[in-house]
């Protein structure tokens, strides 16, 4: 006989929504608090967190960095930060009242050994006073260069084990190293402070809502699954493509790229979701293992080979919506003869049952006309000899496109008879967040906060996975400093890139979507 506490505790779905937990109380730590992504994303993120009663009672907030400020000029600051930047609009007072008095500062350098004791002492007070039960987070919000030092003081401070009995964990921000070799190194000095369970590497697009549905439209619908392999897709095209140029992180994003910023992580993520296999269930090991075998049946792109693959673009001046946008080497904080790229096309093969010979175009670049990222899946093309009196063309493949954003949805593109004409025209069918629930999507960072604070690693990035994802970039990399000809601005800023990656697809047969 069936056992329906087993059949629920099976069932992914239920198991994975985890509907309505509140985490225990907890206190959390963010390294680099004077900085942009705390006032811009976490926390107007934990503020709404907080607004929908999702943080637990007693939560706390140490803000560290090297600003000499007070606990008022740092809730100030945080304040008007969720005010320019929360989903619900300006704040609360009664509301904010009670979340700023968990918030205070700290005032130290990352290498100062005094603040790690300073630290030490206000989470013991803290956990005495606010009751957080010696349950910590600690937020890597710095540059990617302080991660290491962090680390080292964290451990040679014993603040990587929790005292009573409570939970500590790491949450590091991206970019995760910036080749294989560094990414391990960074993985090594983690794990000889910190056990993997307790590290949260994040990747914000995994907080999206369209980006979690991606499982659930795949392993809790019949129809599409039976359809998700080489035997009906033709091709996967996956677009990440911003509006705007570097404007003022220049400095950073020279020495970066978009094959690191984005490729590597984001697109990979997204590559991963839609190619894995269903896991066992929707645990966080289940999920990643299944991902991580994506990654690993990536067929290499060897350095020779990465003209034959890959495209790389580098915007030149223009303009996007009438908005004028300065060409790349003249930003500030990029040098005149840059060679780092603002675009990159690659095409990627998954040598696996499923996606023999299916090919996975990826693209992602700056000052392109417009902000979308969306997964289209292209089916393979029906024999056409029933219409065969039709002009060439007529019948256009179906495409299935997850939207992520603007607009979060899903459509279906399916061929249709025009109404008193021998044509058949394509309509889509549409899914749009916004119209089917009515309610606004919450933040990624609110998602992956809440999750951290709840001990669910699902949709965090596990060592094998970062790992795996930078053994297929980095040989790009070595590619491109090995010999290939010399990037300079071959794309205006405005257009979809440059005219090689078109032509690159038209070599296959195919073209990039008009998005
Ligand atoms: N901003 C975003 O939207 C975004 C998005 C995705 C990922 N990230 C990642 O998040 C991280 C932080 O980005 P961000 O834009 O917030 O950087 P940021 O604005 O440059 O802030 C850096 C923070 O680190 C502190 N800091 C730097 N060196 C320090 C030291 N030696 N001792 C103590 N504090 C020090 C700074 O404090 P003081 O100035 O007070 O010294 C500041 O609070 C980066 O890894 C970035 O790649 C950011």
């Amino acid at each position: 006989m069936r056992n329906e506490n087993s059949v629920l505790s099976h069932n992914p779905l239920r198991h994975g929504l985890r509907i309505g937990r509140t985490p225990e109380p907890c206190t959390m730590v963010i390294f680099g608090a004077s900085g942009d992504l705390t006032s811009r994303k976490l926390v107007p993120a934990l503020y709404n967190l907080a607004r929908e009663r999702r943080l637990p009672g007693g939560f706390s907030v140490i803000g560290f960095a090297r600003r000499p400020w007070d606990d008022a000029q740092f809730r100030d600051l945080l304040r008007s930060g969720v005010n320019a930047n929360s989903r619900n609009g300006s704040v609360d007072p009664a509301l904010w009242s009670s979340f700023a008095e968990g918030i205070s500062y700290l005032q130290g350098s990352f290498d100062e050994a005094q603040a790690y004791a300073k630290l030490s002492e206000r989470l013991a007070e803290l956990d005495a006073r606010r009751g957080t039960g010696g349950n910590r987070v600690f937020y890597l919000a710095t540059p990617p260069e302080s991660y290491s030092e962090i680390i080292h003081q964290l451990g040679a401070h014993g603040l990587s084990r929790s005292p009573n009995g409570g939970w500590t964990r790491i949450i590091v921000e991206k970019p995760f190293g910036r080749d294989l070799m560094s990414a391990r190194e960074l993985n090594n000095q983690l794990l000889a402070v910190f056990d993997e369970p307790q590290v949260y590497r994040i990747d914000h697009y995994l907080g999206k809502e369209t980006v979690q549905n991606i499982l659930i439209f795949r392993f809790a619908n019949g129809i599409f699954e039976p359809l998700w392999d080489r035997r009906a897709v033709d091709h996967v095209q996956i677009t990440v493509s911003e509006s705007i140029g570097v404007e003022d992180r220049g400095g950073y994003y020279d020495r970066s790229g978009a094959l690191r910023d984005m490729i590597q992580n984001h697109l990979m993520q997204l590559l991963s979701l839609v190619a894995m296999e269903p896991p066992v269930a929707y645990d966080a090991d289940a999920v990643r293992d299944e991902k991580v075998k994506v990654l690993r049946a990536i067929r290499p792109i060897y350095p020779n080979e990465v003209d034959h693959y890959v495209i790389r673009g580098q915007y030149g001046s223009g303009s996007v919506s009438g908005r004028p946008i300065t060409g790349y080497r003249d930003e500030r904080g990029v040098a005149s003869g840059s060679q780092t790229e603002t675009y990159v096309a690659l095409k990627l093969f998954i040598e696996s049952w499923r996606w023999a010979g299916v090919p996975f175009y990826l693209r992602s670049g700056k000052a392109l006309p417009r902000r979308v990222s969306e997964i289209a899946v292209q089916f393979k093309t029906v024999p056409t000899m029933l219409f065969a009196d039709m002009p060439l063309n007529a019948i256009e493949p179906n495409v299935l496109a997850i939207k992520i954003q603007p607009d979060e949805g899903i459509t279906l593109k399916v061929g249709s008879k025009v109404p008193g004409q021998q044509q058949i025209r394509p309509v889509t069918m549409d899914f749009r967040y916004g119209t089917s629930f009515g309610v606004a999507s919450p933040e990624a960072y609110e998602r992956l906060l809440l999750d951290c604070m709840l001990g669910d690693g699902t949709l965090f990035t596990r060592r094998d996975e970062v790992e795996a994802s930078w053994s297929i970039i980095t040989p790009i990399h070595q590619g491109w400093t090995s010999g290939s000809a010399l990037l300079s601005p071959n794309y205006e800023a405005g257009s979809w890139g440059p005219a090689a990656a078109d032509e690159f697809m038209l070599r296959d047969g195919r073209t990039w979507r008009r998005l």
